[in-house]
């Protein structure tokens, strides 16, 4: 794909946070053209200023209906919708041969008992399903540069992840047992405003939630388990932090016998020295939530003493783990740079 022929792309679910910040990313992409908005059930047709005031003299594009999206004629269309909501219209785009990237979790259990276990929704689109590409960009890389369907993966998964899956490749860490503590900004929960994230029940405060319940944990499981080739299951916890945006994950794991903190840090290295995202912070630090908000970075270091090792990655929920990775995955699938809308 040439910067000269724009790939035309439609946003459905622009009228909420990860829409909000995949537009901002889109504008700057010098290879996309944004031909289609659509907003939800509680939006009615508007223009993007009137929904988000910053968007004045940058984009005042309309916001349709979802229906009015195919008139627009976009190459790939963005679904930042909830799950359950993404897979009918998934399914529609694609019979139309168009390309599609999800942020839901519709298309990213590959067992869809899992899927209708955890999220109480049947599957409407099993057909799909199957040929979905899990959209960790780092290392499904080939199999997107293919794909018309793909699940952007979860925000807290892709912070348990993205440290995780070099060290069970590569047989350093043991799969029992891994613990995995994340904290995030309240933006991870979308626009709508329930109890639990009402400013006064979040502000000044810090709690965890969904403890052995929440609906990350079978994803972390899956793709782990892919990694290290037997069945992982870990311990997920996830907390509200009173901040907006931001995830950071403490993750306790033990070394294998007779493997050492330089056989991981050998394995971090082999697997994202050339990764542009992945950075790699020093031995002995945790890494920061201000360090990576606004960004498509992924941060990560390590602590370890004996065969106990405690990992921090951070990233930011709103972009790496979600609208950034799927601009990431739209360049990996239209053959631009990487880096593309996100620098
Ligand atoms: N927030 C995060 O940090 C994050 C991170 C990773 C993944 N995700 C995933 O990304 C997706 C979007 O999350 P979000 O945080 O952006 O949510 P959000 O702020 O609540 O926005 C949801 C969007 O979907 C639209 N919508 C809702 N129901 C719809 C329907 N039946 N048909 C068409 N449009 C519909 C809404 O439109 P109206 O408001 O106009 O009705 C809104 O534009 C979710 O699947 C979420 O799990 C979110």
């Amino acid at each position: 794909m040439t910067e000269n022929k724009k790939v035309k792309v439609a946003v459905c679910g622009a009228s909420g946070y990860t829409g909000r910040e995949l537009l901002l990313r889109l504008l700057r992409h010098p290879g996309a053209e944004v031909t289609g908005l659509a907003h939800g059930p509680s939006s009615e047709d508007c223009s993007m200023p009137d929904l988000f005031p910053e968007f004045k003299n940058l984009c005042e594009l309309p916001v349709l209906g979802v229906d009015a999206l195919v008139e627009k004629r976009p190459d790939a269309v963005f679904l930042a919708l909830p799950h359950g909501a993404a897979a009918p219209i998934a399914k529609e785009l694609l019979a139309k041969g168009l390309k599609v990237i999800d942020f839901s979790a519709d298309y990213r259990l590959k067992d869809p008992a899992v899927y209708e276990k955890w999220y109480k929704v049947e599957h409407c689109d099993r057909d799909n399903l199957k040929k979905a590409v899990y959209g960790l960009c780092e290392w499904y890389r080939e199999d997107i540069k293919k794909a018309s369907l793909v699940a952007v993966p979860g925000c807290y998964v892709t912070s348990a992840l993205i440290p995780l899956i070099p060290l069970l490749r590569d047989k350093v860490i043991s799969p029992d047992d891994i613990i995995i503590d994340s904290k995030s900004g309240i933006s991870g929960a979308g626009k709508k405003l329930t109890p639990q994230v009402h400013y006064c029940e979040s502000a000044e405060s810090f709690k965890a939630y969904g403890m052995f319940k929440h609906r990350h944990t079978p994803e972390i499981d899956q793709e782990l388990s892919f990694a290290a080739g037997s069945d992982v299951s870990v311990t997920f916890t996830p907390h509200l932090l009173p901040i907006i945006r931001g995830i950071l994950s403490t993750i306790y794991v033990r070394l294998r016998p007779g493997k050492s903190k330089e056989d991981l840090k050998a394995s971090w290295e082999k697997a994202y020295k050339n990764e542009f995202f992945m950075r790699l912070r020093p031995e002995g630090t945790s890494v920061e939530i201000r360090h990576i908000v606004n960004t498509n970075f992924c941060d990560m270091s390590f602590t370890a003493s004996g065969d106990r090792v405690i990992i921090t990655s951070a990233l930011d929920n709103l972009v790496k783990g979600a609208s950034g990775a799927a601009l990431q995955n739209f360049n990996i699938m239209f053959g631009f740079p990487e880096q593309y809308g996100l620098i």
